[in-house]
C-alpha cells in the first residue's frame, strides 16, 4: 500500500449560513483573506504537501470555485496586452501545471461524512487527505498537511489534525479521547460536538484529516448523527475499532474562518504579515487603536 498522499478532498458544498448575506450567492470558501480566497490557501497547503489531485465536493452556487482554478482566458489576454506581467503570473500560477482539479456535486446537504463519501469514485483505494478550507492554518512554511503527510508516511495510520481548545467549546468540534498528551498519540474514541460535561478531553479535530480508504466502508454504513447529518466523526469512530487512528497536534496557528471573529483575526494577522501591505497596515492599526511605537 502506498504511503504517499496524492489526493485531497475539499468539501465545499456547505451553505455558509454564518456569513449571510455575504454568502447568499457566493461560497464562503471564496471569502478573501487579504487577497486570496480561503480555498486557495487550502489548495496551496495541499500542493505543498505533495498532493496532485484536488477533489472538490461542491454544491449549488459554487461555480466560482471551479472558475477560480480554471484558465481565465479574457482576463489573461487583457493582462498580457497591458503588459501586467506580475498580475498575469499571479493569475496563471494559482494551480501548478502538474495538479488537476476534479469537481463532484453533493446533491443533498447530508453532512461532512456524506460529502467525503461523494469523493469515493475519484479517491478509490488509496489514502487521502480531507481539508476544510474554513480552518485556515498559518504555519510559517511548515505546512500543517505536510506535517501530517510525514506522520502518515511513518505510520501508515489515519491521522487527525488536532488542537487543544477551551473546554467550554467542545460542542463546536469533533473531540478525541487520546492515549496521553503527546504530539502524536493513538485515539481511543471520538465524539462529534459533545457538551463540555460529556467530552472525553478538550483535544479537538480541526479541518485536516488523512484517512485510509477503509473510511469509505464505514461511511457507507454510517447513519445520521449529531445535527441529523452523516458525520465523518462517526465513521472515524468505527474505523478506529479496526485500525489505529492517530491524533496529531500540528505546529501552526489555526483561524476558524467559519466564524466572523476568527475570519477577522485571520484578516488582521495576514495583513500584518503581508509582503506589500504589512508595514503600512501595522502602522495604521497602531494609530487606530492608540498604541505608540
Ligand atoms: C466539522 C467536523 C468537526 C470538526 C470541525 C473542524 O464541523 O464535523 O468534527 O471538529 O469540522 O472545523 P463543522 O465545523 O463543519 O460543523
Amino acid at each position: 500500500m502506498s504511503r504517499t498522499i496524492r489526493k485531497a478532498v475539499f468539501p465545499v458544498a456547505g451553505l455558509g449560513t454564518r456569513f449571510l448575506p455575504a454568502t447568499k450567492a457566493s461560497p464562503k470558501e471564496m471569502l478573501p483573506v487579504v487577497d486570496k480566497p480561503l480555498i486557495q490557501y487550502a489548495v496551496e497547503e495541499a500542493v505543498n504537501a505533495g498532493v496532485e489531485v484536488m477533489v472538490f465536493v461542491t454544491g449549488r452556487n459554487k461555480s466560482s470555485i471551479a472558475n477560480h482554478f480554471d484558465t481565465a482566458y479574457e482576463l489573461e489576454t487583457e493582462l498580457e496586452s497591458r503588459d501586467k506581467t506580475k498580475l498575469l503570473d499571479i493569475v496563471q500560477g494559482i494551480v501548478p501545471s502538474h495538479v488537476s482539479c476534479v469537481y463532484i456535486r453533493q446533491n443533498m446537504p447530508l453532512g461532512l461524512g456524506h460529502a467525503v463519501l461523494c469523493a469515493e469514485p475519484v479517491v478509490g483505494d488509496e489514502p487521502f487527505a480531507v481539508v476544510l478550507a474554513d480552518d485556515l492554518i498559518d504555519d510559517d512554511g511548515r505546512g500543517c498537511l505536510s506535517q501530517m503527510v510525514r506522520v502518515y508516511a511513518d505510520t501508515a495510520s489515519s491521522v487527525l489534525g488536532t488542537e487543544v481548545v477551551d473546554p467550554a467549546e467542545t460542542g463546536s468540534y469533533g473531540i478525541v479521547d487520546p492515549e496521553g498528551d503527546g504530539r502524536i498519540v493513538r485515539v481511543r474514541g471520538i465524539v462529534e460536538k459533545p457538551a463540555p460535561a460529556d467530552a472525553p478531553s478538550n483535544r479537538a479535530v480541526v479541518g485536516r484529516y488523512i484517512l485510509t480508504s477503509r473510511i469509505f466502508h464505514h461511511l457507507h454504513k454510517t447513519g445520521k448523527g449529531a445535527g441529523g447529518e452523516i458525520q465523518l466523526t462517526d465513521a472515524i469512530a468505527a474505523l478506529m475499532r479496526e485500525e489505529d487512528v492517530l491524533a496529531y497536534a500540528f505546529k501552526g496557528q489555526r483561524y476558524d474562518c467559519g466564524s466572523k471573529l476568527g475570519y477577522l483575526q485571520a484578516t488582521v494577522d495576514y495583513a500584518i504579515k503581508h509582503h506589500h501591505l504589512g508595514d503600512e497596515f501595522t502602522a495604521w492599526l497602531k494609530r487606530r487603536i492608540g498604541c505608540q511605537g
